[in-house]
């Protein structure tokens, strides 16, 4: 086993894009501040700012924001995408351009909008080959926003997202990314991706605890993003409190109204410290060749791959079904032999990360063939 992660050696753990194992340090790092808070209570609380800002400025690294004021740390992805569709503007007659197989989080905001006259207009995936060129087929002028994932959830296919971004700033399209299912796994840099909102939380790829997501938000849109929750936290002069009037601050805090999540920042910035220092080239790297490697395994197996085949429009996720079995009895039985692995996108979803040894693999598709021929 990797040096840095503790997992028990009966488990395969191919399950990172539902909810990622902890590193040892992350483990620690809860540890150690569950120890001091029950000996000191909040004595250190500056020591436990200075990990907050150290967080702030590990994501803001993570997705090339120019600073660390440009994050904001928010409870889910779920919260951040309901913060933009809340937020902005909407006329009677707008649309918002979408893929049909999103996961529900990235529908369900953007269907509340119905009420205000807005329309959601999705692409079906499965009858895209060019699905970047597709969407901005679905566009017109009263075309608000694009709103995807940057990897799929279901299947794993992963969109350009700089051939995307530099279309929608040439129509002046808005475009939203939910980037939980790439961040963590694949380099992203908005100096080459400019998208407009970024949101995506720790628990999946970046290693880190449920319950702390990163919202990024163009800073020249703060502004035009009414705000949906308040409190102390979000106005500008936030530790005066017998100030009566308030604005919010100018920073991407305004989009965090109450008291922070600090075991869960101690936790993620515990996780981004293991990402930063392996690399972003490296992980994206390793999480490549496992999944070459992973589909090299299911052909020879037999299996239908669901997933993409082109390196390009893959990440961490591959996806097959073992035909004529029962996919869900098949999973069910895998996950009781701890095989860690999820029932998605019409098959089995395989996600490893960097660390995961290569001869998983091998035992993950010779235990689902063995499982797969076993007596109902
Ligand atoms: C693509 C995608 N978006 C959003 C979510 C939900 O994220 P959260 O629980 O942080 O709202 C998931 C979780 O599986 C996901 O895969």
């Amino acid at each position: 086993m990797h040096p840095d992660f503790d997992l028990d050696p009966d488990l395969l753990y191919l399950n990172h894009a539902a909810i990622a194992p902890w590193p040892k340090r992350t483990v620690k790092a809860v540890a150690d501040f569950a120890a001091e808070q029950g000996r000191l209570g909040s004595k250190r609380y500056l020591t436990w700012l200075a990990i907050e800002q150290r967080l702030r400025e590990r994501s803001a690294r993570l997705i090339g924001a120019d600073s660390a004021a440009e994050i904001a740390l928010l409870k889910s992805t779920s919260e951040g995408l309901s913060f933009i569709a809340q937020g902005l503007d909407w006329q009677d007659g707008d649309n918002i351009v979408t893929i049909a197989q999103e996961f529900p989080s990235n529908r369900i905001v953007w269907e509340t909008l119905a009420e205000r006259g807005v329309a959601l207009r999705s692409l079906d995936l499965s009858t895209s080959t060019a699905p970047e060129a597709d969407l901005l087929a679905l566009c017109d002028p009263r075309t608000r926003l694009i709103a995807v994932s940057w990897v799929q959830y279901g299947r794993g296919q992963r969109l350009d997202i700089a051939q995307l971004a530099a279309a929608c700033r040439q129509r002046g399209i808005l475009l939203c990314l939910d980037a939980i299912q790439g961040l963590g796994a694949l380099p992203f840099d908005l100096a080459t991706s400019p998208v407009d909102f970024i949101v995506a939380d720790g628990h999946k790829w970046m290693l880190g605890p449920e319950g702390l997501a990163l919202f990024w938000c163009r800073p020249a849109l703060r502004d035009q993003l009414s705000l949906t929750e308040f409190g102390w936290h979000m106005v500008e002069d936030m530790g005066d409190f017998d100030r009566k009037s308030w604005r919010p601050a100018e920073s991407a805090r305004r989009f965090e109204c109450g008291s922070p999540n600090m075991l869960g920042i101690h936790a993620l910035e515990a996780s981004l410290s293991l990402l930063e220092e392996t690399g972003a080239a490296q992980i994206a790297g390793a999480i490549e060749a496992r999944i070459a490697r992973l589909i090299e395994l299911i052909d020879q197996a037999g299996f239908e791959l669901l997933s993409p085949r082109e390196p390009q429009r893959r990440a961490g996720i591959v996806t097959f079904r073992v035909p004529e079995a029962d996919q869900s009895a098949l999973y069910q039985r895998l996950m009781a032999q701890g095989l860690m692995c999820a029932s998605r996108g019409g098959g089995l979803r395989f996600s490893p990360h960097f660390y995961t040894p290569e001869h998983d693999l091998q035992r993950a598709i010779a235990l689902t063939k063995a499982s797969a021929q076993q007596p109902k």
